[in-house]
């Protein structure tokens, strides 16, 4: 990739921005903020770290969305987080008009450019944008799943010991309590988690995997999480860049897919240089479908409050 702006300098964007820099995922990265002089320092602090890294990439700052021009992706990660006691539904209103702008600016400045939400809620903010883009679906998708499969592993292998790198694990749904860590997806070694777990310690790990957003900025207070959600979009960003044909679990609309329409949810999707280019539909049984079907509810009840 070429060109890619992050919408958005604080922490999730400044540490997306130094992740991408880093490992040279595109050639020139754009911050855009509104808060005139943020964008331009960050980008600065960033670029300045680039002999000691050893990166090329270019990291340039504006608040003039003209400077994203040129962009393949566009990353959204501009909003107000949530406070310690706030779900991510609860900031859903101050973050919907942020994200009417950005959108307005994409179609505007970055016509051709792929659009990545990060913004909470995001299910309901990834819908929203392919709405009013118009856009197909393999151009607009967001980022949960790959956070929230992350919290999973690592709960799994502070449990049992075991490298991270050996440990599968897949969360669907959307990106709430609600959320469903799917136990019968999951893996060490390719050996099912059952053998190495007890149903009550895997029941205890799907509950903090819920709870992972909420437990950092529990512990933080003044901050959510943003290392790790950072991480998540650069995964996600090079199995796009390096044309990887990655299986992800990405926010993606669905279109009679798990048996919902007119919805963004998480589900595992492939990710290859054109964007978000198969949904991988999963046969789940009653119990998976029922929760996948609670989390679509909390989506949808979202939802119509904008419509
Ligand atoms: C989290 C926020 C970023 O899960 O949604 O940490």
């Amino acid at each position: 990739m070429n060109k890619i702006t992050i919408v958005g300098c604080g922490r999730v964007g400044e540490s997306t921005a130094q992740i991408l820099a880093k490992e040279e995922l595109c050639r020139e990265i754009l911050l855009l903020d509104i808060h005139a002089g943020v964008p331009e320092g960050v980008a600065l602090d960033i670029q300045e770290s680039a002999s000691l890294l050893r990166f090329d990439t270019r990291v340039t700052g504006a608040t003039d969305p003209a400077a994203m021009a040129g962009s393949d992706l566009v990353i959204v990660t501009a909003g107000f987080p949530r406070k310690p006691g706030m779900s991510r539904s609860d900031v859903l209103d101050s973050n919907l008009a942020i994200i009417d702008d950005v959108i307005d600016n994409t179609l505007r400045y970055a016509p051709h450019a792929m659009l990545m939400i990060v913004t909470n809620p995001v299910d309901v903010l990834t819908w929203h944008a392919w709405k009013k883009t118009g856009w197909p679906r393999q151009r607009i998708f967001g980022q949960s799943g790959a956070l929230d499969t992350a919290r999973m592993t690592s709960f799994i292998a502070m449990q049992t010991g075991y490298s991270v790198k050996d440990i599968s694990a897949l969360v669907l749904g959307g990106h709430g309590d609600a959320m469903v860590p799917l136990a019968r997806f999951t893996n060490i070694a390719g050996i099912p988690i059952q053998h190495f777990l007890t149903d009550d310690e895997i029941a205890d790990i799907a509950e903090r995997t819920r709870q992972g957003g909420g437990e950092i900025l529990a512990l933080k207070k003044h901050s959510s999480a943003y290392d790790s959600p950072a991480a998540a979009i650069a995964i996600m960003v090079d199995a796009i860049s390096h044309n990887r044909r990655r299986i992800l679990p990405c926010v993606s609309i669905l279109d009679g897919e798990y048996g919902q329409h007119d919805i963004a949810m998480g589900i595992p999707a492939v990710l290859d240089e054109n964007g978000l280019v198969k949904i991988i539909e999963l046969k789940l049984d009653q119990t998976e479908q029922a929760d996948f079907q609670r989390s679509a509810d909390k989506v949808r009840t979202d939802i119509e409050r904008l419509t």
